[in-house]
Protein backbone atom coordinates (compact mmCIF):
# COMPACT_ATOMS: atom_id res chain seq x y z
CA UNK A 1 0.00 0.00 0.00
CA UNK A 2 1.43 3.32 -0.77
CA UNK A 3 0.21 5.09 1.90
CA UNK A 4 1.26 8.59 0.83
CA UNK A 5 -0.72 8.31 -2.40
CA UNK A 6 -3.59 7.06 -0.28
CA UNK A 7 -3.65 10.72 1.99
CA UNK A 8 -2.40 12.26 -0.65
CA UNK A 9 -5.75 11.44 -3.02
CA UNK A 10 -7.84 12.56 -0.06
CA UNK A 11 -6.81 16.52 -0.03
CA UNK A 12 -9.44 18.03 -1.11
CA UNK A 13 -8.35 21.67 -1.08
CA UNK A 14 -8.50 23.88 -4.18
CA UNK A 15 -5.39 24.62 -5.84
CA UNK A 16 -3.04 22.09 -3.64
CA UNK A 17 -1.00 20.13 -6.33
CA UNK A 18 -0.72 16.77 -5.86
CA UNK A 19 2.45 15.73 -7.50
CA UNK A 20 4.00 18.03 -5.33
CA UNK A 21 1.86 17.20 -2.00
CA UNK A 22 3.55 14.04 -2.61
CA UNK A 23 6.53 14.99 -2.84
CA UNK A 24 6.45 16.40 0.49
CA UNK A 25 4.49 13.97 2.52
CA UNK A 26 6.93 11.85 5.00
CA UNK A 27 6.32 9.41 7.89
CA UNK A 28 6.28 11.39 10.98
CA UNK A 29 9.63 11.59 13.23
CA UNK A 30 7.65 11.97 16.45
CA UNK A 31 5.26 9.05 16.60
CA UNK A 32 3.08 10.95 18.77
CA UNK A 33 1.70 13.54 16.48
CA UNK A 34 0.89 10.91 13.60
CA UNK A 35 2.31 8.44 11.26
CA UNK A 36 2.98 10.48 8.43
CA UNK A 37 3.27 14.72 8.06
CA UNK A 38 3.12 17.27 5.55
CA UNK A 39 4.69 20.45 5.51
CA UNK A 40 2.91 23.23 4.09
CA UNK A 41 5.50 25.89 3.64
CA UNK A 42 6.50 25.29 -0.23
CA UNK A 43 2.74 24.65 -1.18
CA UNK A 44 1.69 27.47 0.88
CA UNK A 45 3.76 29.98 -0.96
CA UNK A 46 2.68 29.25 -4.27
CA UNK A 47 -0.92 29.64 -3.25
CA UNK A 48 0.32 32.97 -1.30
CA UNK A 49 -0.81 31.76 1.82
CA UNK A 50 0.15 31.28 5.26
CA UNK A 51 1.65 27.75 6.30
CA UNK A 52 -0.65 27.88 8.99
CA UNK A 53 -3.79 28.78 7.34
CA UNK A 54 -3.36 26.46 4.40
CA UNK A 55 -3.00 23.30 7.12
CA UNK A 56 -5.69 24.30 8.58
CA UNK A 57 -7.53 24.53 5.16
CA UNK A 58 -6.51 21.34 4.58
CA UNK A 59 -6.56 19.51 7.37
CA UNK A 60 -10.55 20.04 7.57
CA UNK A 61 -10.69 19.04 4.36
CA UNK A 62 -9.56 15.33 4.27
CA UNK A 63 -12.08 12.86 3.44
CA UNK A 64 -11.29 10.39 6.36
CA UNK A 65 -11.85 6.66 6.20
CA UNK A 66 -10.51 4.06 4.29
CA UNK A 67 -7.39 3.86 6.72
CA UNK A 68 -7.24 6.76 7.29
CA UNK A 69 -7.75 7.86 10.75
CA UNK A 70 -7.69 11.69 11.95
CA UNK A 71 -5.68 14.63 9.70
CA UNK A 72 -4.94 17.40 12.25
CA UNK A 73 -3.41 20.78 11.48
CA UNK A 74 -0.21 21.93 13.90
CA UNK A 75 2.35 24.82 12.83
CA UNK A 76 2.07 24.42 9.15
CA UNK A 77 2.51 21.07 9.18
CA UNK A 78 -0.86 18.33 8.24
CA UNK A 79 -0.20 15.48 10.73
CA UNK A 80 -2.10 12.42 9.55
CA UNK A 81 -2.96 9.24 11.70
CA UNK A 82 -3.67 6.12 9.90
CA UNK A 83 -6.03 3.09 10.80
CA UNK A 84 -3.21 0.36 10.32
CA UNK A 85 -5.10 -2.35 11.81
CA UNK A 86 -8.02 -2.07 9.15
CA UNK A 87 -5.18 -2.44 6.93
CA UNK A 88 -3.84 -5.46 8.26
CA UNK A 89 -7.22 -6.80 8.42
CA UNK A 90 -7.89 -6.14 4.72
CA UNK A 91 -4.90 -7.51 3.48
CA UNK A 92 -5.00 -10.15 5.50
CA UNK A 93 -8.37 -11.19 4.97
CA UNK A 94 -7.64 -10.38 1.02
CA UNK A 95 -4.82 -12.71 1.30
CA UNK A 96 -6.28 -15.97 2.64
CA UNK A 97 -9.00 -15.95 0.65
CA UNK A 98 -6.78 -17.17 -2.28
CA UNK A 99 -4.75 -19.52 -0.44
CA UNK A 100 -1.92 -20.13 -2.64
CA UNK A 101 -3.75 -17.90 -5.82
CA UNK A 102 -2.89 -15.29 -4.12
CA UNK A 103 -1.48 -13.25 -6.47
CA UNK A 104 -2.92 -14.56 -9.51
CA UNK A 105 -4.53 -12.03 -12.29
CA UNK A 106 -6.66 -12.34 -14.64
CA UNK A 107 -4.19 -9.49 -16.62
CA UNK A 108 -3.57 -11.84 -19.44
CA UNK A 109 -6.27 -13.19 -20.35
CA UNK A 110 -6.84 -13.88 -24.32
CA UNK A 111 -3.04 -13.07 -24.76
CA UNK A 112 -0.54 -15.82 -25.70
CA UNK A 113 3.23 -15.43 -24.81
CA UNK A 114 5.50 -18.18 -26.66
CA UNK A 115 8.45 -18.43 -24.12
CA UNK A 116 11.61 -20.55 -26.34
CA UNK A 117 13.97 -21.98 -23.08
CA UNK A 118 16.18 -24.39 -22.16
CA UNK A 119 16.55 -25.41 -26.21
CA UNK A 120 19.25 -28.13 -25.09
CA UNK A 121 21.52 -29.54 -28.34
CA UNK A 122 21.81 -33.26 -28.76
CA UNK A 123 24.09 -35.29 -27.97
CA UNK A 124 25.92 -32.25 -26.00
CA UNK A 125 26.36 -32.28 -21.94
CA UNK A 126 23.25 -30.78 -20.43
CA UNK A 127 25.83 -28.30 -18.39
CA UNK A 128 25.51 -25.68 -15.73
CA UNK A 129 25.58 -23.10 -18.65
CA UNK A 130 22.22 -24.33 -19.98
CA UNK A 131 20.89 -24.03 -16.14
CA UNK A 132 20.24 -20.72 -16.11
CA UNK A 133 17.99 -20.23 -19.65
CA UNK A 134 16.37 -23.51 -18.38
CA UNK A 135 14.94 -22.08 -14.81
CA UNK A 136 14.63 -19.11 -16.00
CA UNK A 137 12.19 -19.77 -18.67
CA UNK A 138 10.82 -21.91 -16.97
CA UNK A 139 9.88 -19.18 -13.94
CA UNK A 140 8.52 -16.53 -16.53
CA UNK A 141 6.63 -19.56 -18.06
CA UNK A 142 4.92 -19.94 -14.62
CA UNK A 143 4.98 -15.82 -13.82
CA UNK A 144 2.92 -15.69 -17.18
CA UNK A 145 0.70 -18.31 -15.98
CA UNK A 146 -0.42 -17.34 -13.05
CA UNK A 147 -1.09 -13.75 -14.44
CA UNK A 148 -3.62 -15.58 -16.88
CA UNK A 149 -1.96 -15.36 -20.42
CA UNK A 150 -1.93 -18.52 -22.38
CA UNK A 151 1.79 -19.87 -22.08
CA UNK A 152 3.64 -21.75 -24.76
CA UNK A 153 6.55 -23.15 -23.14
CA UNK A 154 8.84 -24.33 -26.36
CA UNK A 155 11.95 -26.19 -26.40
CA UNK A 156 14.17 -25.18 -29.74
CA UNK A 157 15.56 -28.51 -29.70
CA UNK A 158 19.44 -28.44 -31.41
CA UNK A 159 18.96 -31.11 -33.42
CA UNK A 160 20.65 -30.30 -37.10
CA UNK A 161 23.95 -29.26 -37.77
CA UNK A 162 27.10 -30.69 -39.75
CA UNK A 163 28.08 -31.51 -36.24
CA UNK A 164 25.98 -34.59 -36.53
CA UNK A 165 27.67 -35.93 -39.30
CA UNK A 166 31.05 -35.67 -37.41
CA UNK A 167 29.16 -37.77 -34.36
CA UNK A 168 27.97 -40.63 -36.91
CA UNK A 169 32.00 -40.94 -38.32
CA UNK A 170 32.91 -41.49 -34.74
CA UNK A 171 30.54 -43.67 -33.82
CA UNK A 172 30.88 -45.88 -36.70
CA UNK A 173 34.79 -45.93 -35.93
CA UNK A 174 34.90 -45.93 -32.18
CA UNK A 175 31.00 -46.25 -30.83
CA UNK A 176 30.25 -48.80 -28.08
CA UNK A 177 26.40 -49.32 -27.82
CA UNK A 178 26.42 -51.25 -24.19
CA UNK A 179 28.68 -47.77 -23.29
CA UNK A 180 26.18 -45.54 -24.77
CA UNK A 181 23.51 -47.38 -23.10
CA UNK A 182 24.92 -47.28 -19.89
CA UNK A 183 26.77 -43.97 -19.95
CA UNK A 184 23.98 -41.49 -22.16
CA UNK A 185 25.35 -38.61 -23.21
CA UNK A 186 29.01 -38.70 -21.80
CA UNK A 187 29.80 -41.66 -24.16
CA UNK A 188 28.65 -39.28 -27.13
CA UNK A 189 30.81 -36.58 -25.85
CA UNK A 190 33.59 -38.82 -25.62
CA UNK A 191 34.02 -40.18 -29.03
CA UNK A 192 32.66 -36.73 -30.46
CA UNK A 193 35.93 -34.67 -28.65
CA UNK A 194 37.65 -38.07 -29.90
CA UNK A 195 36.88 -37.06 -34.11
CA UNK A 196 38.36 -33.57 -33.18
CA UNK A 197 41.51 -34.76 -31.38
CA UNK A 198 42.11 -37.49 -34.67
CA UNK A 199 40.79 -35.14 -37.17
CA UNK A 200 43.99 -32.85 -36.31
CA UNK A 201 46.13 -35.67 -38.24
CA UNK A 202 43.53 -36.99 -40.48
CA UNK A 203 41.70 -34.35 -42.29
CA UNK A 204 40.02 -37.25 -44.42
CA UNK A 205 37.56 -37.62 -41.10
CA UNK A 206 36.04 -34.53 -41.65
CA UNK A 207 34.92 -35.87 -45.67
CA UNK A 208 33.57 -38.76 -44.14
CA UNK A 209 31.69 -36.43 -41.68
CA UNK A 210 30.28 -34.50 -44.39
CA UNK A 211 29.33 -37.56 -46.37
CA UNK A 212 27.51 -38.90 -43.17
CA UNK A 213 25.86 -35.45 -42.89
CA UNK A 214 24.48 -34.92 -46.23
CA UNK A 215 22.87 -39.11 -45.76
CA UNK A 216 21.13 -37.38 -42.93
CA UNK A 217 19.98 -34.98 -45.15
CA UNK A 218 18.89 -36.97 -47.68
CA UNK A 219 17.04 -39.06 -45.35
CA UNK A 220 19.42 -41.65 -45.39
CA UNK A 221 17.76 -44.76 -43.46
CA UNK A 222 21.03 -46.03 -41.69
CA UNK A 223 22.38 -42.33 -40.89
CA UNK A 224 18.62 -41.04 -39.68
CA UNK A 225 18.49 -44.08 -37.46
CA UNK A 226 21.56 -43.70 -36.01
CA UNK A 227 20.92 -40.21 -35.45
CA UNK A 228 17.47 -41.03 -33.77
CA UNK A 229 19.59 -42.90 -30.83
CA UNK A 230 21.43 -40.27 -30.27
CA UNK A 231 18.57 -37.63 -29.51
CA UNK A 232 16.54 -40.72 -27.53
CA UNK A 233 19.41 -41.24 -25.76
CA UNK A 234 19.91 -37.56 -25.16
CA UNK A 235 16.56 -36.79 -24.06
CA UNK A 236 16.38 -39.42 -21.63
CA UNK A 237 18.86 -37.83 -19.78
CA UNK A 238 17.22 -34.29 -20.66
CA UNK A 239 14.02 -35.60 -19.53
CA UNK A 240 15.48 -37.00 -16.12
CA UNK A 241 17.13 -33.35 -15.27
CA UNK A 242 13.73 -31.17 -16.48
CA UNK A 243 11.98 -33.75 -13.84
CA UNK A 244 13.93 -32.89 -11.16
CA UNK A 245 13.86 -29.06 -11.82
CA UNK A 246 9.99 -29.40 -12.27
CA UNK A 247 10.46 -27.78 -15.92
CA UNK A 248 7.93 -28.58 -18.15
CA UNK A 249 7.36 -27.76 -22.21
CA UNK A 250 4.27 -27.32 -24.22
CA UNK A 251 6.48 -28.14 -27.99
CA UNK A 252 9.65 -29.64 -28.63
CA UNK A 253 9.75 -28.64 -32.29
CA UNK A 254 13.65 -28.17 -32.52
CA UNK A 255 15.91 -27.11 -35.33
CA UNK A 256 14.94 -30.28 -37.68
CA UNK A 257 11.23 -29.82 -37.62
CA UNK A 258 11.93 -26.50 -39.89
CA UNK A 259 14.13 -28.43 -42.53
CA UNK A 260 11.00 -28.26 -45.03
CA UNK A 261 9.58 -24.78 -43.83
CA UNK A 262 12.62 -22.61 -45.35
CA UNK A 263 12.25 -23.33 -48.58
CA UNK A 264 8.78 -21.05 -48.00
CA UNK A 265 10.26 -18.55 -45.66
CA UNK A 266 13.43 -18.48 -48.01
CA UNK A 267 10.83 -17.55 -51.20
CA UNK A 268 9.41 -15.02 -49.00
CA UNK A 269 12.67 -13.09 -48.52
CA UNK A 270 13.19 -13.44 -52.02
CA UNK A 271 9.46 -11.94 -52.84
CA UNK A 272 9.80 -8.87 -50.63
CA UNK A 273 13.17 -7.91 -52.47
CA UNK A 274 15.34 -8.75 -49.26
CA UNK A 275 17.34 -11.83 -50.46
CA UNK A 276 20.92 -10.95 -52.22
CA UNK A 277 23.65 -13.26 -53.35
CA UNK A 278 26.27 -12.70 -52.05
CA UNK A 279 29.55 -14.73 -53.01
CA UNK A 280 27.52 -18.08 -54.11
CA UNK A 281 25.75 -16.99 -50.36
CA UNK A 282 22.48 -15.78 -49.62
CA UNK A 283 22.08 -12.72 -47.35
CA UNK A 284 20.05 -9.75 -45.89
CA UNK A 285 21.16 -6.90 -45.69
CA UNK A 286 20.43 -4.83 -42.47
CA UNK A 287 22.30 -1.72 -43.05
CA UNK A 288 25.40 -0.34 -41.29
CA UNK A 289 25.34 -0.87 -37.79
CA UNK A 290 24.51 -4.76 -38.19
CA UNK A 291 26.20 -7.46 -39.95
CA UNK A 292 24.41 -8.93 -42.63
CA UNK A 293 22.47 -11.48 -41.94
CA UNK A 294 23.17 -15.18 -43.92
CA UNK A 295 20.52 -17.65 -44.25
CA UNK A 296 22.48 -19.65 -47.30
CA UNK A 297 25.69 -20.72 -47.08
CA UNK A 298 27.25 -20.79 -51.24
CA UNK A 299 27.44 -24.69 -50.41
CA UNK A 300 23.81 -24.72 -50.35
CA UNK A 301 23.57 -25.44 -46.36
CA UNK A 302 21.16 -23.48 -44.32
CA UNK A 303 21.92 -21.98 -41.23
CA UNK A 304 20.75 -21.60 -37.61
CA UNK A 305 19.33 -18.09 -38.48
CA UNK A 306 17.72 -19.79 -41.50
CA UNK A 307 15.68 -21.92 -39.03
CA UNK A 308 14.85 -19.31 -36.20
CA UNK A 309 13.67 -17.20 -38.96
CA UNK A 310 11.26 -20.35 -40.30
CA UNK A 311 10.37 -20.63 -36.81
CA UNK A 312 9.38 -17.48 -35.70
CA UNK A 313 7.00 -17.58 -38.67
CA UNK A 314 5.67 -20.99 -37.75
CA UNK A 315 5.39 -19.42 -33.77
CA UNK A 316 3.25 -16.63 -35.27
CA UNK A 317 0.64 -18.76 -37.95
CA UNK A 318 0.22 -21.66 -34.94
CA UNK A 319 0.22 -19.50 -31.71
CA UNK A 320 -0.66 -16.00 -33.12
CA UNK A 321 1.34 -15.15 -29.79
CA UNK A 322 1.12 -11.09 -28.58
CA UNK A 323 4.96 -12.03 -27.11
CA UNK A 324 7.04 -14.08 -28.13
CA UNK A 325 10.36 -14.30 -26.13
CA UNK A 326 14.01 -16.10 -26.40
CA UNK A 327 15.55 -17.01 -23.23
CA UNK A 328 19.35 -16.80 -24.57
CA UNK A 329 22.81 -16.37 -22.89
CA UNK A 330 23.85 -12.93 -24.23
CA UNK A 331 26.22 -14.00 -26.69
CA UNK A 332 23.79 -14.53 -28.91
CA UNK A 333 23.08 -11.14 -28.68
CA UNK A 334 23.63 -10.32 -32.25
CA UNK A 335 22.23 -13.13 -33.88
CA UNK A 336 18.57 -12.04 -32.11
CA UNK A 337 18.93 -8.55 -33.34
CA UNK A 338 19.24 -9.58 -36.30
CA UNK A 339 16.92 -12.10 -36.93
CA UNK A 340 14.43 -9.24 -35.76
CA UNK A 341 16.05 -6.79 -37.67
CA UNK A 342 15.06 -8.93 -41.00
CA UNK A 343 11.39 -9.63 -39.52
CA UNK A 344 11.08 -5.87 -39.09
CA UNK A 345 12.95 -5.51 -43.22
CA UNK A 346 9.55 -7.88 -44.06
CA UNK A 347 7.70 -5.73 -43.27
CA UNK A 348 6.02 -8.05 -39.92
CA UNK A 349 4.70 -5.80 -37.60
CA UNK A 350 4.56 -8.28 -35.02
CA UNK A 351 8.48 -7.77 -34.68
CA UNK A 352 7.97 -5.96 -32.15
CA UNK A 353 6.49 -8.51 -29.90
CA UNK A 354 9.98 -10.32 -30.47
CA UNK A 355 12.12 -9.97 -27.13
CA UNK A 356 15.33 -11.82 -26.74
CA UNK A 357 15.31 -11.86 -22.67
CA UNK A 358 19.65 -12.26 -22.13
CA UNK A 359 21.17 -13.54 -19.54
CA UNK A 360 24.32 -13.84 -18.21
CA UNK A 361 27.09 -16.94 -17.54
CA UNK A 362 27.53 -19.23 -14.99
CA UNK A 363 30.42 -20.87 -13.61
CA UNK A 364 31.65 -22.54 -10.59
CA UNK A 365 33.28 -21.48 -8.29
CA UNK A 366 35.89 -24.23 -8.71
CA UNK A 367 36.47 -23.68 -12.07
CA UNK A 368 35.33 -22.01 -15.37
CA UNK A 369 33.60 -24.22 -17.11
CA UNK A 370 35.05 -25.53 -20.75
CA UNK A 371 32.94 -27.31 -23.42
CA UNK A 372 35.78 -27.86 -26.18
CA UNK A 373 37.94 -29.61 -24.04
CA UNK A 374 35.66 -31.99 -23.29
CA UNK A 375 36.09 -31.22 -19.20
CA UNK A 376 32.39 -30.06 -18.75
CA UNK A 377 30.71 -29.31 -15.52
CA UNK A 378 27.28 -31.86 -15.81
CA UNK A 379 24.55 -30.08 -14.73
CA UNK A 380 23.43 -33.21 -13.09
CA UNK A 381 26.64 -33.92 -11.02
CA UNK A 382 26.21 -29.94 -9.88
CA UNK A 383 22.40 -31.32 -8.66
CA UNK A 384 23.84 -34.50 -6.61
CA UNK A 385 26.68 -32.89 -5.14
CA UNK A 386 24.15 -30.16 -4.12
CA UNK A 387 21.51 -32.71 -2.51
CA UNK A 388 24.15 -34.62 -0.78
CA UNK A 389 25.63 -31.43 0.65
CA UNK A 390 21.91 -30.49 1.51
CA UNK A 391 21.22 -33.98 3.15
CA UNK A 392 24.34 -33.47 5.61
CA UNK A 393 23.23 -30.22 6.49
CA UNK A 394 19.35 -31.51 7.46
CA UNK A 395 20.55 -34.65 8.97
CA UNK A 396 23.09 -32.68 11.23
CA UNK A 397 20.11 -30.07 12.21
CA UNK A 398 17.74 -33.13 12.92
CA UNK A 399 18.66 -36.73 13.07
CA UNK A 400 15.19 -38.30 13.30
CA UNK A 401 13.76 -36.32 9.92
CA UNK A 402 11.42 -38.94 8.34
CA UNK A 403 12.11 -38.61 4.50
CA UNK A 404 14.96 -36.72 4.61
CA UNK A 405 16.22 -38.02 1.39
CA UNK A 406 13.28 -36.69 -0.41
CA UNK A 407 13.60 -33.20 1.32
CA UNK A 408 17.20 -32.74 0.31
CA UNK A 409 16.08 -33.44 -3.12
CA UNK A 410 13.86 -30.35 -2.13
CA UNK A 411 16.29 -28.35 -0.64
CA UNK A 412 19.53 -29.14 -2.83
CA UNK A 413 18.30 -28.69 -5.95
CA UNK A 414 15.98 -25.59 -4.65
CA UNK A 415 19.15 -23.99 -3.89
CA UNK A 416 20.48 -24.53 -7.04
CA UNK A 417 18.00 -23.33 -8.68
CA UNK A 418 17.22 -19.91 -6.13
CA UNK A 419 21.02 -19.46 -6.62
CA UNK A 420 21.15 -18.77 -10.26
CA UNK A 421 18.04 -16.81 -10.18
CA UNK A 422 18.62 -14.56 -7.38
CA UNK A 423 20.35 -12.00 -9.36
CA UNK A 424 19.64 -9.94 -12.48
CA UNK A 425 19.41 -12.12 -15.29
CA UNK A 426 22.12 -9.97 -17.26
CA UNK A 427 24.79 -10.65 -14.86
CA UNK A 428 27.40 -13.16 -14.89
CA UNK A 429 27.61 -15.18 -12.20
CA UNK A 430 29.58 -17.83 -10.17
CA UNK A 431 27.74 -20.22 -8.19
CA UNK A 432 28.83 -21.69 -4.92
CA UNK A 433 27.76 -24.63 -3.14
CA UNK A 434 28.38 -22.92 0.80
CA UNK A 435 26.45 -19.93 -0.67
CA UNK A 436 23.57 -22.00 -2.25
CA UNK A 437 23.18 -23.90 1.03
CA UNK A 438 23.66 -21.50 3.63
CA UNK A 439 20.60 -21.80 6.01
CA UNK A 440 20.81 -18.52 7.37
CA UNK A 441 21.41 -16.89 3.53
CA UNK A 442 19.48 -14.99 0.98
CA UNK A 443 18.86 -18.39 -0.13
CA UNK A 444 16.31 -21.34 -1.13
CA UNK A 445 16.98 -23.49 2.13
CA UNK A 446 16.34 -19.59 4.16
CA UNK A 447 13.14 -19.31 2.78
CA UNK A 448 12.46 -23.50 2.81
CA UNK A 449 13.02 -23.17 6.35
CA UNK A 450 10.72 -19.97 7.08
CA UNK A 451 8.00 -21.94 5.49
CA UNK A 452 8.35 -25.37 7.28
CA UNK A 453 8.93 -23.35 10.62
CA UNK A 454 5.18 -21.31 9.65
CA UNK A 455 3.96 -24.94 9.11
CA UNK A 456 4.94 -26.35 12.23
CA UNK A 457 3.78 -23.22 13.94
CA UNK A 458 0.59 -23.55 12.71
CA UNK A 459 0.31 -27.47 13.22
CA UNK A 460 1.35 -26.41 16.88
CA UNK A 461 -1.32 -23.85 17.83
CA UNK A 462 -3.91 -25.54 16.03
CA UNK A 463 -7.36 -23.99 14.78
CA UNK A 464 -8.40 -20.84 17.24
CA UNK A 465 -11.98 -20.52 16.98
CA UNK A 466 -12.12 -16.66 18.27
CA UNK A 467 -12.85 -13.75 16.55
CA UNK A 468 -9.55 -11.89 15.47
CA UNK A 469 -8.03 -8.82 17.70
CA UNK A 470 -6.44 -7.29 14.84
CA UNK A 471 -4.12 -5.39 17.50
CA UNK A 472 -2.36 -8.13 17.77
CA UNK A 473 -0.75 -7.70 14.12
CA UNK A 474 -0.09 -3.91 15.11
CA UNK A 475 3.67 -3.94 15.61
CA UNK A 476 5.80 -2.29 13.84
CA UNK A 477 7.50 -6.27 12.81
CA UNK A 478 3.72 -7.19 11.99
CA UNK A 479 3.41 -4.08 9.88
CA UNK A 480 6.59 -4.70 7.72
CA UNK A 481 5.17 -8.22 7.05
CA UNK A 482 2.05 -7.12 6.00
CA UNK A 483 3.47 -4.41 3.72
CA UNK A 484 5.42 -6.96 2.16
CA UNK A 485 2.13 -9.14 1.95
CA UNK A 486 0.12 -6.67 -0.01
CA UNK A 487 3.05 -6.03 -2.39
CA UNK A 488 3.38 -9.02 -3.56
CA UNK A 489 0.61 -9.04 -6.85
CA UNK A 490 2.67 -5.99 -7.98
CA UNK A 491 5.86 -7.99 -7.36
CA UNK A 492 4.32 -11.13 -9.57
CA UNK A 493 3.24 -7.99 -12.25
CA UNK A 494 6.87 -6.50 -12.80
CA UNK A 495 8.53 -9.62 -12.43
CA UNK A 496 6.38 -10.85 -16.19
CA UNK A 497 7.14 -6.83 -17.32
CA UNK A 498 10.66 -7.08 -16.90
CA UNK A 499 11.51 -10.76 -17.19
CA UNK A 500 13.08 -11.42 -13.73
CA UNK A 501 12.38 -13.87 -11.66
CA UNK A 502 15.03 -12.97 -9.31
CA UNK A 503 12.23 -9.88 -8.09
CA UNK A 504 10.37 -13.14 -6.76
CA UNK A 505 13.48 -14.64 -5.48
CA UNK A 506 14.25 -11.24 -3.53
CA UNK A 507 11.11 -10.81 -2.57
CA UNK A 508 10.37 -14.22 -0.97
CA UNK A 509 13.66 -13.65 1.04
CA UNK A 510 12.67 -10.28 2.02
CA UNK A 511 9.16 -11.73 3.66
CA UNK A 512 10.97 -14.01 5.41
CA UNK A 513 13.40 -12.18 7.14
CA UNK A 514 10.64 -9.94 7.73
CA UNK A 515 8.67 -12.82 9.10
CA UNK A 516 11.46 -13.99 11.28
CA UNK A 517 11.86 -10.30 13.06
CA UNK A 518 7.72 -10.67 13.47
CA UNK A 519 8.35 -14.05 15.60
CA UNK A 520 11.36 -13.28 17.36
CA UNK A 521 9.17 -10.18 18.52
CA UNK A 522 6.14 -11.36 18.90
CA UNK A 523 4.74 -14.63 20.94
CA UNK A 524 2.18 -16.65 19.05
CA UNK A 525 1.61 -19.61 20.81
CA UNK A 526 1.20 -18.38 24.44
CA UNK A 527 -0.72 -14.70 23.29
CA UNK A 528 -4.22 -14.01 24.44
CA UNK A 529 -6.64 -16.10 21.98
CA UNK A 530 -7.95 -13.14 20.16
CA UNK A 531 -4.40 -12.10 19.96
CA UNK A 532 -3.29 -15.42 18.99
CA UNK A 533 -5.87 -15.59 15.88
CA UNK A 534 -4.88 -12.34 14.52
CA UNK A 535 -0.98 -13.95 14.41
CA UNK A 536 -1.65 -16.88 13.16
CA UNK A 537 -3.99 -15.11 10.14
CA UNK A 538 -0.50 -13.55 9.49
CA UNK A 539 1.39 -17.00 9.83
CA UNK A 540 -0.76 -18.94 7.40
CA UNK A 541 -0.81 -16.21 4.64
CA UNK A 542 2.75 -15.91 4.88
CA UNK A 543 3.00 -19.56 4.83
CA UNK A 544 1.05 -19.51 1.92
CA UNK A 545 2.92 -17.30 0.07
CA UNK A 546 5.97 -18.53 0.18
CA UNK A 547 5.07 -21.92 -1.12
CA UNK A 548 3.15 -20.41 -3.70
CA UNK A 549 6.88 -18.15 -4.84
CA UNK A 550 8.66 -21.26 -4.53
CA UNK A 551 6.58 -23.44 -6.82
CA UNK A 552 6.65 -19.92 -9.44
CA UNK A 553 10.65 -20.30 -9.24
CA UNK A 554 10.23 -23.95 -9.89
CA UNK A 555 11.26 -25.11 -5.89
CA UNK A 556 9.43 -27.13 -3.47
CA UNK A 557 8.70 -26.48 -0.48
CA UNK A 558 9.08 -29.11 2.60
CA UNK A 559 6.26 -29.22 5.18
CA UNK A 560 9.40 -30.05 7.34
CA UNK A 561 13.01 -29.82 7.62
N1 LIG B 1 20.40 -24.53 -28.89
C1 LIG B 1 20.89 -23.19 -28.78
C2 LIG B 1 22.15 -23.15 -27.94
O1 LIG B 1 22.38 -24.02 -27.15
C3 LIG B 1 19.89 -22.25 -28.17
C4 LIG B 1 18.65 -22.06 -28.98
C5 LIG B 1 17.87 -20.88 -28.52
N2 LIG B 1 16.63 -20.72 -29.22
C6 LIG B 1 16.51 -20.25 -30.47
N3 LIG B 1 15.32 -20.19 -30.98
N4 LIG B 1 17.55 -19.88 -31.16
O2 LIG B 1 22.92 -22.22 -28.06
Amino acid sequence: MDYKRLLVSAITTDGVDGEAAYALIMPSKDSSRGDYSLPCFKLASALGKSPAVLAAEIASGVTLGGYIASAAAEGGFVNFRLDKTAYARDVLRGALERGEDYGASDIGEGKTVCIDYSSVNIAKPFHMGHLLNTVLGAALYRIYTKLGYNTVGINHLGDWGTQFGKLITAYKLWGDDDDIDRRGVRALVDIYVRFHKEAESDPSLEDTARAWFKRIEDGDKEAVEIFDRFKKSTMAEVSRIYDRLHVTFDSYAGESFYNDKMDAVLSKMDGKGLLEEDDGAKIVRLGDDMPPCLLVRSDGATLYATRDLAAAYYRKATYDFDKCLYVVAYQQNLHFRQLFKVLELAGEPWHKDMYHVAHGMVSLEEGSLSTRSGNVVYLEDVLDKAVDKAYEIISDKSSDLDGAREIAEQVGVGAVIFGVLYNNRIKDMTFSYSRALNFDGETAPYVQYTHARCCSLLEKCGAVDVEPDYKGIASEEAGEVIKLIDAYPQVLLSAAEKYEPCFVARFLVDLSQAFSRFYLACNINNAEPRVKAARLMLVKAVKDILCGGLKLLGIGAPTKM
